[in-house]
């Protein structure tokens, strides 16, 4: 069982540092494909909790390659401070490989975000102000500058140049900002690459070369697929595509080589940022969840929105990406809350429907349909197999997994590498 991938099933924040790592623990390679610095991945082990944002965590471990591929906006600046921050914890990072091809996320990108999301005003996207939108329209508007360019100065001079005539056009003209300096800019930035360097190659060949020689790869998604720019809840969404096929696609292999799509979801949903949220809570139960699990941004420190499990969007997450296992986590966190529901379908017009609508503005008509279930009122974080959970919690997962069409391969009843639990070995 060579190439895995591991997805968010919804908004992000389900877990799936925690899976990766689990996972990663009999890989060789580590592979994040899109996304960039929003990105925040909580591992905890060894009762310490180590937060990464671009690096994946196969870090951890001195034999395995992490690596960050060619789909992801990479900001050399935030992966300098990451890899100090891991040197500071006596973890090696001579594991990591950065392509070639991944796009440079620069200062002038996050500039822009912060700009364009104060302007949108109660329209805002409520991004993460990191810069991953224009980073990426830079790269479909063919303008992009990739980390190849960060280790030939005259290059990087040149393209840097070019590019801000129309983003200090943009800056000064439309939102009375500061320019940025193209000559400052490329010293920074070539600086960055020097340091960086040994770390970047043609990363889809270092992949395939596993790959043929019987390693096992495990390919990591940020966010969720319901923020994938194509099938999330557009245009409250991030600017990649966090679905399995994006692994294809940002990391250079092809479909025919992936086995296995793990989909993690949480035993309830959560959502940062604006956009519809069918199942979302406005207080209650929602605030007991949001203080019971800690559900605050792990990079922005924002309160997440807290709602009942969503079926409907969770079948869409599963088609959409191709899921073949479902992971769900933090189930502890269920535990005494009273009977628990679950979004089994919605009424939109007065019509049951079972598919997630494409338009923003049909959410505001429409009413989500739920299944209720007993709950459990016994402390599970000790527990150790599906078997040893309450009877009421194991029919709560086998639902879910049935709802979703998807076989349960884990669940988590804490944050620790150790309190996941898996079903079968997927490798
Ligand atoms: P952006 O990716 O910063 O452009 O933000 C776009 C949307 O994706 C916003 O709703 C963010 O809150 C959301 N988002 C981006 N990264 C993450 C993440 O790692 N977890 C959860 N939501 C995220």
């Amino acid at each position: 069982m060579p190439a895995i991938i591991v997805v968010g099933s919804a908004w992000g924040d389900e877990g799936k540092g925690k899976i990766t790592d689990f996972l990663a623990q009999d890989a060789d390679l580590v592979v994040r494909y899109q996304g960039g610095d929003n990105a925040g991945h909580t591992i905890v082990f060894d009762q310490k909790k180590f937060a990464l944002r671009s690096i994946p965590s196969g870090i951890f471990d001195a034999k395995k390659l992490a690596i960050i591929a060619n789909g992801v906006v990479f900001n050399p600046e935030s992966v300098l401070k990451e890899l100090a921050y891991l040197h500071d914890n006596g973890v090696s990072t001579n594991g990591l490989r950065i392509s070639n091809r991944a796009q440079v996320l620069f200062s002038y990108h996050k500039r822009l975000d912060e700009l364009q999301e104060a302007a949108k005003g109660d329209a805002k996207i409520g991004t993460t102000k990191n810069g991953i939108g224009p980073a990426y329209v830079d790269k479909y508007s063919r303008v992009g500058i990739r980390v190849c360019d960060l280790l030939d100065k005259d290059v990087l001079r040149a393209r840097l140049e070019a590019n801000l005539i129309e983003k200090n056009a943009i800056l000064t003209k439309v939102y009375g900002a500061e320019p940025f300096d193209a000559a400052r800019l490329t010293e920074e930035y070539y600086a960055y690459g020097q340091t960086l360097a040994p770390f970047v190659t043609d990363t889809s060949a270092v992949i395939e070369e596993a790959l043929n020689s019987g390693k096992r790869v495990l390919f990591e998604g940020a966010q969720g697929v319901m923020l994938d720019i194509d099938h999330g809840t557009y245009p409250y969404v991030t600017s990649s595509n966090p679905i399995g096929g994006g692994a294809t696609v940002g990391a250079g292999v092809g479909p025919t080589r992936i086995d296995e799509v793990v989909g993690i979801a949480k035993a309830y949903t959560s959502r940062v940022g604006e956009g519809p949220f069918p199942t979302e809570l406005f207080e209650g139960v929602g605030d007991q969840i949001r203080d019971i699990a800690h559900e605050y941004g792990v990079n922005t420190g924002r309160p997440r929105r807290i709602g009942w499990f969503d079926s409907v969007a969770m079948r869409h997450a599963a088609r959409v990406s191709g899921l073949t296992k479902l992971s769900v986590n933090c189930l502890d966190v269920l535990s005494g809350l009273g009977s628990l529901k679950i979004c089994v379908a919605y009424e939109l017009d007065g019509k049951r429907i079972e598919t997630y609508p494409a338009s923003v503005a049909d959410f505001t008509r429409l009413t989500p349909l739920y299944e209720e279930l007993p709950g459990w009122d016994e402390d599970i974080t000790g527990v150790t197999s599906f078997e040893d959970l309450p009877e009421n919690a194991q029919h709560y997962l086998t639902r879910l997994s049935e709802l979703v069409g998807v076989e349960l391969f884990s669940f988590a009843v804490g944050p620790e590498r150790e309190a996941t639990h898996i079903l079968e070995k997927l490798w």
